[in-house]
């Protein structure tokens, strides 16, 4: 009954809130660009790899294995970064965490650029990999907890832009070093101390996220931050929303992650994971040109094709910023999901019967745009947006595992499936799985467009 009633009034408290405009629209933009840093980085990270391997291969006198070891190790470390993540951040707070993923960014690119040995590279490089998965959970969480309700799709999906930057602005640094002489690998890697640097003094200058502070009791100083967000009048309201959902809530442990009333949630948040990485979308973000030269394709520069994949996807990132508040999250995944399934099952096709090359290339730039418009932010809007205040952090951990033990088996398998069972088939398998990933947001992803989080909660 009281919640029935808290739930009216939060519903019609929420109805009234209007997204703030001019001065304070602006320090919204820029405490969310700060935060989504922590995208540019974990972008960046991931794709810088591409580039050294060839020099490292050679410096090192590198194996097959040993070449496995160093691009799946960032993967492992962001494994373990993500897991380790959510309770510090609940108990801590999401800007120290933050800063604390800042500083491994620094360390990790300064520690593999002067590393003398693989196995030096490879400790810095997990250690490259805990800083992304941190950054993969809490830059999104950050910014959703600061967001307004109307625009808080389009915030955090300037994670999603920073990442696809972050890609670009690698593929272009690696493309301007390559021919700094021996030590173009270590200049390559060390680029990215500038960034993280920058990215770990900006964090001085955001607030702490209001809903966290709401959460340790520090109400005066939430409400002072969402009044410089929102204003006076709306702050006050969205605080009594917040202080409404904390009054009957349970302890914050792992335990209560679990609870049967988080099971839903939670198995959405799962769910949604793990269909943004089995779709593939890093099959073709890691294997473009191995994809390519397999179809044949005669576009000679590596370059060019990569630099066309990057544009697409920051484009279209775009356009899910610009969609995302509008037309509301599920109808996006279900549409991205379909577009995905039909331009691999073009992709498919095109591999069993030998198509023309251009048709391989159109079908992997729809799919690169259908992705980034809807699945990529899509899940980590969503996601930030399932958990209760009290376990977010936890909750979000236990989903955004799934994104990167996904990542790891679709990135490793990829290769040895295009060997065994040819382009066609293992596009084929991809394309099932956006066809499950349609159907699971059909049947279970709820809408959260508009709504606070304590409402979606
Ligand atoms: C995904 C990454 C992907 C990136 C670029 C992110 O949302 O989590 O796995 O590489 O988008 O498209």
């Amino acid at each position: 009954m009281i919640q029935s009633i808290n739930h009216t009034k939060n519903n019609e408290l929420q109805n009234s809130l209007t997204p703030p405009s001019g001065g304070r629209g602006l320090y919204l933009y820029l405490i969310s660009i700060v935060a989504a840093l922590g995208g540019l980085l974990f972008g960046f990270d991931t794709a810088v790899i591409s580039g050294v391997v060839p020099f490292i291969e050679k410096q090192f006198a590198l194996s097959g294995t040993e070449i496995g070891w160093v691009v799946s190790s960032l993967i492992l470390g962001c494994i373990v970064g993500v897991m380790l993540a959510g309770a510090p951040a609940d108990k801590y707070g999401r800007k120290k965490v933050l800063s604390t993923a800042a500083l491994l960014f620094v360390i990790s690119a300064l520690g593999t650029a002067a590393a003398n040995s693989i196995q030096i590279f490879v400790i810095f490089r997990v250690m490259g990999g805990f800083a992304v998965g941190i950054a993969s959970m809490v830059s999104p969480m950050y910014i959703a907890e600061i967001a307004p309700a109307k625009q808080r799709g389009q915030l955090v999906s300037l994670n999603q832009l920073t990442i696809v930057i972050g890609i670009l602005v690698a593929f272009f640094s690696n493309y301007l070093l390559v021919n700094t002489g021996d030590n173009n690998w270590r200049w390559m890697l060390c680029v990215m101390a500038l960034p993280a640097l920058l990215f770990f003094v900006a964090l001085f200058f955001v607030p702490e996220s209001p809903r966290w502070l709401a959460l340790k009791g520090k109400t005066k100083q939430a409400l002072q931050i969402l009044e410089k967000i929102n204003g006076k009048e709306i702050a006050m309201r969205e605080m009594e929303i917040i202080s409404n959902s904390l009054k009957n809530k349970s302890d914050g442990s792992f335990k209560a992650v679990f609870a049967p009333a988080l099971r839903m949630p939670l198995m959405i948040g799962i769910g949604l994971a793990f269909f943004q990485q089995i779709t593939g979308i890093n099959t073709i973000m890691y294997y473009a040109p191995l994809i390519f030269e397999k179809s044949g394709l005669s576009i000679d520069s590596a370059i060019y094709q990569t630099i066309l994949i990057g544009v697409i996807n920051l484009v279209f990132s775009l356009v899910a910023i610009y969609f995302v508040d509008k037309a509301g999250r599920k109808p996006m995944l279900v549409v991205g999901s379909t577009l995905m399934a039909i331009s691999l099952l073009i992709l498919s096709i095109s591999f069993t019967y030998s198509l023309n090359s251009t048709i391989t290339l159109v079908a992997i730039l729809l799919f690169i745009a259908s992705f980034s418009s809807t699945l990529g932010p899509v899940t980590w809007v969503v996601i930030s947006e399932l958990f209760p205040n009290n376990v977010r952090g936890k909750a979000m951990s236990v989903s955004i595992v799934f994104v990167w033990i996904t990542c790891f088996f679709v990135s490793l398998l990829f290769p040895i499936l295009l060997e065994k069972i040819g382009g066609g088939n293992t596009f084929l398998v991809l394309a099932f799985f956006c066809l499950l990933s349609l159907i699971f947001n059909l049947k279970f992803t709820k809408e959260t467009k508009g709504k606070e989080l304590e409402e979606i909660n």
